[in-house]
């Protein structure tokens, strides 16, 4: 049996001697005026036991890492249609990029890149008769717990400065890969990146994924093929032009958020979260990063 907890003391002693944090994300206003020092974890083994260090209770803004879960919700709806708007390809380019968007007219490489989780918002808008209240109720179901919400001012934020996103939905309106009005759409999808969670809020909202689509309280809403799916577009997309240095240190699949969140997962194993607010250049948690391959390095436990 591996000793969890002197793995995750073992590494939270080693990060918060780190010096250099990483940068906080100040492009969306709100979310600059967080603390570099916060470092937490929350382990959850499929087995039942959870293990925790640090800040794991204090709440973030999830941002990117909603898109996975908006994605489940879109899937669960309209199933693989879904492929005939979004392709499967990691775009080897920052989730913001707009000129590969236009070139490959107006179809995103990928769920996971803005542009793709902006289609997967068009689409929930279609599918949901109330599309902001329905996804929070989805995530709240899934992970079991009613207290998680939005932060309107962090939505309201990215609403006023969010100038590429508009650009991108734009674009994909001109392609015709967008059915909604433009800021209806966007209007969801600062919203679902506002959603907040801590480490352990986290954790349990991805545990469907690493337990074939059961939920933590044991439900069923996402078909064992679907998890399949999303756990391969994690891998390969849920870093951006940082997946292979990913796959290649951690080697599990997961998402980042510019809140400084990663959670990953092992299917049938484990879901951890880790929140270190800082980014590296790619937009991804600097320290989270380091906490994960130091996590499956230790412990031995990955894909690979
Ligand atoms: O749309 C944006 O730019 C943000 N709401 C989310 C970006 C994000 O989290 C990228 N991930 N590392």
């Amino acid at each position: 049996m591996i000793d969890y907890k002197g793995v995750l003391n073992t590494i939270y002693q080693e990060i918060i001697q780190e010096t250099d944090k990483g940068e906080i994300a100040s492009y969306i206003p709100e979310l600059a005026n967080v603390d570099k020092n916060t470092f937490g974890i929350h382990l959850q083994l499929v087995s039942g036991d959870a293990f925790s260090v640090g800040d794991s209770e204090k709440k973030f803004s999830i941002q990117s890492i909603s898109k996975v879960l908006t994605l489940a919700l879109a899937l669960s709806h309209v199933g693989s249609e879904i492929w005939n708007r979004i392709d499967v390809e990691p775009s080897g380019n920052p989730f913001n990029h707009l000129a590969l968007l236009e070139m490959e007219k107006g179809i995103p490489r990928n769920p996971l890149i803005n542009s793709g989780a902006i289609v997967i918002a068009d689409i929930l808008l279609s599918v949901l008769e109330h599309p902001k209240e329905d996804f929070l109720d989805f995530v709240r179901e899934l992970t079991g717990d009613y207290s998680i919400d939005y932060n309107y001012t962090v939505a309201d934020s990215e609403m006023q400065t969010g100038f590429n996103n508009f650009a991108a939905a734009n674009l994909l309106k001109s392609f015709d890969n967008l059915h909604n009005d433009v800021s209806d759409v966007l209007d969801f999808y600062f919203h679902q990146c506002s959603l907040e969670m801590s480490c352990a809020q986290l954790t349990r909202a991805f545990y469907t994924f690493a337990d074939q689509g059961n939920n933590i309280k044991g439900k069923t809403r996402l078909k064992k093929s679907q998890i399949k799916r999303i756990n391969a577009i994690m891998l390969t997309c849920g870093f951006y032009d940082e997946a292979g240095e990913f796959a290649f240190e951690v080697g599990l699949p997961g998402k980042s958020g510019v809140g400084g969140g990663i959670v990953a997962l092992l299917p049938n194993e484990f879901v951890i979260s880790v929140w270190a607010p800082g980014l590296n250049e790619r937009g991804n948690s600097k320290l989270g990063m380091e906490a994960l391959e130091k996590f499956t390095t230790l412990t031995n436990q990955s894909i690979f």
